[in-house]
Formats: C-alpha cells, sequence, structure tokens
C-alpha cells in the first residue's frame, strides 16, 4: 500500500478529513526553514502578548503532528520566506544567521547548507527535508548535514541569530 499524506493542512482540517478516509495520513509537507519557522516559533514565545512571533498561524501543528505520528516534511529549507531567494550568503539580510552557519559548517566539516539542514532534522520530531535544489552538490551536502547533531545550544543560536525572540 502506498502512503498518503496532505500538505499546509492544520490540525483541524487533518481530523476533518480523516473522518471520510479509511487509511492513515502518515505525512504534512509544510513551509519550513531557519528563516521561515514559525512552526517552531509560536510554541518557543507562547504566552507572550505583543510579539508577533507568539501567534500560533497552524493551531498547534507541530504538537499535534508528533502527538498523532504524523511525520512532518520540510519544504522550501533555504528559502528567506515565500520563495523570496535563499538566505545562504545572503549577508544583507541575514549577516548574522550567515556568520553562525560558516562558524559551524568548518566546526562540523560541512557546507552551510548542510547546516540548514541540520537544524531541521535536529529537532526532535524527525522532520523530513523537501530539497528544490537542482545542483546534486547540494544534494550531498544536505545529506551530509542530515547526519550532524547540533547541540541545542547551537540549535538556538541558528534561531535567534535568523532575527527570532527566546523569552
Ligand atoms: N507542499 C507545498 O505546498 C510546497 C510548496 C513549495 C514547494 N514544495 C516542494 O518543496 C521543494 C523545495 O522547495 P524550494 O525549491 O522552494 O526549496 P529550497 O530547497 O529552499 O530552494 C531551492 C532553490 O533555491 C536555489 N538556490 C540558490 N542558491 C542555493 C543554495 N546556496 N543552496 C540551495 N539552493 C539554492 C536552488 O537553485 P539550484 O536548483 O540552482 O540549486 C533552487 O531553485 C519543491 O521542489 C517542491 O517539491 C512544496
Amino acid at each position: 500500500m502506498r502512503n498518503f499524506g496532505v500538505s499546509n493542512h492544520t490540525p483541524g482540517q487533518i481530523e476533518l478529513l480523516k473522518r471520510s478516509l479509511n487509511q492513515p495520513l502518515v505525512v504534512n509537507q509544510v513551509q519550513l526553514s531557519i528563516t521561515h519557522s514559525p512552526l517552531f516559533a509560536a510554541g518557543i514565545a507562547a504566552n507572550m502578548a505583543g510579539l508577533d512571533q507568539s501567534i500560533d498561524r497552524d493551531n498547534g501543528l507541530l504538537d499535534y503532528s508528533r502527538l498523532n505520528d504524523m511525520t512532518l516534511q520540510a519544504w522550501s529549507p533555504f528559502q528567506k520566506a515565500f520563495f523570496d531567494g535563499v538566505f545562504l550568503g545572503d549577508r544583507e539580510n541575514f549577516a548574522e544567521l550567515n556568520d553562525v552557519l560558516d562558524e559551524l559548517a568548518a566546526a562540523y566539516g560541512v557546507t552551510p547548507t548542510g547546516i540548514a539542514v541540520a537544524w531541521i532534522t535536529r529537532h526532535p520530531a524527525n522532520i523530513q527535508v523537501v530539497l528544490g535544489t537542482t545542483t546534486p552538490s547540494r544534494v550531498v551536502e544536505s545529506a551530509a548535514g542530515s547526519e550532524i547533531p547540533l547541540t541545542r545550544e547551537e540549535w538556538y543560536r541558528l534561531f535567534t541569530a535568523a532575527g527570532h525572540t527566546v523569552p
């Protein structure tokens, strides 16, 4: 049997769809990168009045997915926002993030692309990364990064260097 999933669905939409299905929904593909991460960012800043980051834009999708054994897949893993180009090497808008990416890449012997992938795969939700590159070497770099066990400190350094808040 082939696996069946959805994309950009909220927990409520998934529950509604499940009422009409007789097979499990195993994946949900959502936009996620270090710079576009409401999936993580809202929960990290939960309950903070006046902080845009604390707005829950997906009705608790991260926790719902983990509690219901649905695998999240990250689309646009290197995009700044919605098809705005990649943050990798964009020193005009993401200088601090690129500094940290370069530093960690050197420390782990991979490329910044690999560290950007590691930031997603390091999360305990076991998120899969949907690459959009047509450049074979970037696929190799990404695969190498998926094996990197970033420390929690490194993970949060990348998160805050991208402009997010850790209250
Ligand atoms: N489910 C959904 O709603 C949804 C929405 C959008 C996308 N997707 C899926 O997600 C996949 C990935 O999306 P995406 O293409 O936006 O993701 P991405 O992997 O973040 O971006 C890849 C694009 O950025 C370019 N790029 C430029 N510099 C790069 C660098 N240093 N490192 C890596 N890439 C660089 C790539 O060009 P080169 O090819 O020249 O490397 C490619 O055009 C798509 O192919 C699609 O299957 C799903």
